[in-house]
């Protein structure tokens, strides 16, 4: 019986003859049609990065300094990628990340990942700042697993409704992204002089809360921009602390996962304060230029936690060899962005589809090849670093 790779792989060498027409197979291919695709605001927004962008290239980079050492005559005809989180079994050991104002990229906007993710059973982690409201995100998704990614609102009403809806509506755990206090220095972004969230995307939680419409002085209907401005007001909480976390963490009994964090004193204290889950993240290069990479960060947090509660990570995923070093230096899943925002802008729902079939062929070669049948099974001796 061919393998689901293999069935994958077989699907685009039969169809060579229509190739050219058929979606890219490369990470490189799908960011370039989506340049042809996207104006230059939408693309530069999710191409471009903080700063010089030194994060965002060391977030790659810092990929190359590990190797996999295969063995070899392993017997590898079964191949298990499914791990355990909070109890529940993932098929496969990424999420998709929280991304937000994807009506810039596409007209279903989340509505298109939410689908694509809930029919192949990867959960699909939910922005704050997405255009469509989480309910309308939930209805598309059935019973498929869905989390909500929160920015720490300043007013605490308004924290409470957001994470009542969220439970409400079936989402099964919050994200709390805590390295986005100010939004980062982007300097496409400035050049383009473009911030969507002012045209009111991106606003569509907070445009259908009872509790943010309360603070206003005039509906969205009559200024949108004075509506969206206390928005990204509430989003950015500078005066954002342990304590906050901790008021956050009484107002769920949902898992809490803390998105954000690189340094192993923070994961410690995020767990003295109530996370569940600690997601090892630079928002891809977005918010700190200059910050340590995140598979650099990832084995001292490893450490650090001691298995405490599990550990993910993001920022430059790409491709199945990533993910596995990922996992191998103590990730037990990633979560994958810019990929499928691509995919997203270039063909929608079946284009983060096929994103996502891509990278779990690769993922159960890599891993087959590599001479291990499951993900459990990948530890640090998977790799060697090079320097
Ligand atoms: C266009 C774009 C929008 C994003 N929006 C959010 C968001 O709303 N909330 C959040 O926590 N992270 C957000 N992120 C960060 C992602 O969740 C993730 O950390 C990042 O994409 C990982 O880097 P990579 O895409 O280079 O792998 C965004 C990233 C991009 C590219």
């Amino acid at each position: 019986m061919k393998t689901r790779a293999e069935q994958v792989q077989m699907q685009i060498y039969e169809n060579g003859d229509k190739r050219a027409t058929l979606l890219p197979v490369s990470f490189e291919d799908w960011e370039r049609k989506a340049k042809d695709t996207l104006a230059a605001g939408p693309f530069d927004y999710v191409h471009g990065a903080a700063g010089a962008g030194d994060t965002l290239k060391a977030n790659l980079n810092a990929f190359q300094r590990y190797r996999i050492r295969p063995r070899v005559c392993c017997a590898v005809e079964k191949r298990d990628l499914s791990v355990n989180l909070f109890g529940s079994e993932m098929p496969v050991p990424f999420l998709l990340a929280p991304i937000g104002v994807n009506s810039i990229l596409h007209s279903e906007a989340e509505t298109a990942p939410a689908r694509a993710a809930a029919e192949l059973g990867v959960p699909y982690v939910l922005s704050q700042v997405s255009t469509k409201s989480m309910e309308e995100v939930a209805d598309v998704m059935g019973e498929g697993t869905r989390w909500f990614q929160l920015y720490p609102p300043r007013d605490h009403e308004l924290t409470k409704s957001f994470l009542g809806r969220a439970e409400a509506a079936g989402y099964q755990a919050i994200v709390v992204t805590v390295d986005s206090p100010l939004l980062g220095w982007r300097e496409k972004d400035l050049n383009n002089a473009y911030l969507p969230f002012l045209k009111g995307e991106g606003c569509g939680n907070y445009f259908s809360d009872e509790v943010f419409l309360s603070r206003l002085e005039q509906p969205p209907q009559k200024d949108v921009k004075a509506a969206a401005v206390k928005a990204l007001e509430e989003g950015n909480h500078k005066a954002f602390t342990w304590k906050e976390f901790e008021f956050i963490r009484q107002q769920t009994s949902l898992p809490l996962l803390i998105k954000g964090v690189t340094h192993p004193e923070d994961a410690a204290l995020a767990i003295e304060h109530g996370a569940d889950g600690i997601i090892v993240s630079n928002h891809g290069g977005r918010q700190l230029d200059g910050a340590i990479a995140t598979l650099e960060a990832l084995p001292s947090i490893r450490d650090r936690v001691d298995g405490r509660v599990p550990i993910l990570m993001d920022s430059g995923i790409r491709r199945g060899a990533d993910i596995l070093k990922a996992i191998a230096l103590g990730a037990t899943a990633v979560l994958i962005g810019r990929p499928y925002a691509y995919a997203l802008a270039v063909a929608g729902e079946s284009g983060v589809k096929e994103v996502m079939k891509h990278l779990i062929a690769e993922l159960e070669l890599e891993l087959a090849l590599s001479g291990r049948g499951s993900i459990k099974e990948v530890d640090e001796s998977l790799i060697m670093k090079v320097d």
